[in-house]
């Protein structure tokens, strides 16, 4: 069946050169931090960025930020507020503090909508946080961003190895455009067991970010969280990604 949304969907992205989707197995892995980082890392070297939240049940994008009483602009359609030079999109602006107890359908429906009154305008990137798993986000995701590539994001624990199997399979089986892995919270005592992993996939290692015991103190003061050690090496690895043309293998 067509979805007359679809048209205005592709209309609302058809000026992002790039986007990317923050995804992993699992909660906790640092996907929100990543994903919001690498919008400030992008827009510190003045490309235009715009970051999505598209995790429902726990919007958290605007944490990392610090952002407060930000409101989009409504004029056909809606504009989101910018902050550090980033556009950011977020359901926080319309649940505010309350908790949105939204079921499958009514998720599905709210992320179509948001796609389709989003007006972005012309951007380098677009980067979308997207909840753990294969829920609902994810597939709308695949579904209508079909040029959307994808940023896994992964543990070096087996909890965490074991999910993000799943989806590079589902996310391979959809053809879709997959960038790499990157480990986060790295350890020494695990060196290596997400680069295998990637490779068992056939897909590319980006790098590796250890754990950063600062890092709490810096969330909500981008200032500060530009000169921590995860910073730094989430630049690297950005660097790696995006801003070389030569292949990224090491
Ligand atoms: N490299 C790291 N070092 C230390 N803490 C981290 C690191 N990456 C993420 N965290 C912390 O882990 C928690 C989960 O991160 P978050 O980005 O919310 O994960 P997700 O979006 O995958 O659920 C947060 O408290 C975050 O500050
Ligand atoms: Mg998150």
């Amino acid at each position: 069946m067509i979805d007359p949304r679809e048209k205005i969907i592709k209309e609302r992205f058809r000026n992002i050169k790039r986007i990317v989707s923050v995804a992993a197995g699992k909660g906790g892995v640092g996907k929100t931090l990543i994903a919001t980082s690498l919008a400030l890392a992008l827009s510190r070297r003045k490309y235009k960025v715009g970051l999505f939240d598209l995790d429902f049940y726990g919007p958290s994008c605007h944490v990392v930020l610090g952002v407060k009483d930000i409101f989009p602009k409504e004029e056909k359609g809606i504009i989101p507020p910018t902050v550090y030079n980033i556009s950011l999109m977020s359901i926080i602006f319309f649940a505010k503090e309350e908790p949105l107890p939204l079921r499958g359908k009514e998720v599905s429906d709210a992320i179509i909508e948001l796609m389709a009154i989003t007006r972005w305008g012309s951007l380098d990137f677009l980067i979308i946080d997207l909840p753990p798993g294969i829920g609902e986000e994810t597939l709308e995701v695949i579904r209508f961003l079909r040029d959307s590539e994808f940023l896994l994001i992964t543990t070096p624990s087996k909890l965490s190895l074991e999910v993000v199997q799943r989806l590079i399979k589902l996310l391979k089986s959809t053809n879709v455009n997959i960038l790499g892995l990157i480990e986060n919270m790295a350890m020494n005592n695990y060196m290596g067991v997400s680069k295998k992993l990637a490779n068992k996939n056939g897909i590319q290692f980006l790098g590796s970010i250890r754990f950063d015991k600062e890092i709490e103190s810096a969330i909500g003061n981008p200032e500060k969280l530009v000169s921590t050690q995860f910073f730094t090496e989430l630049e690297k690895i950005v660097e790696r990604i995006f801003l070389t043309n030569q292949s990224h293998q090491y």
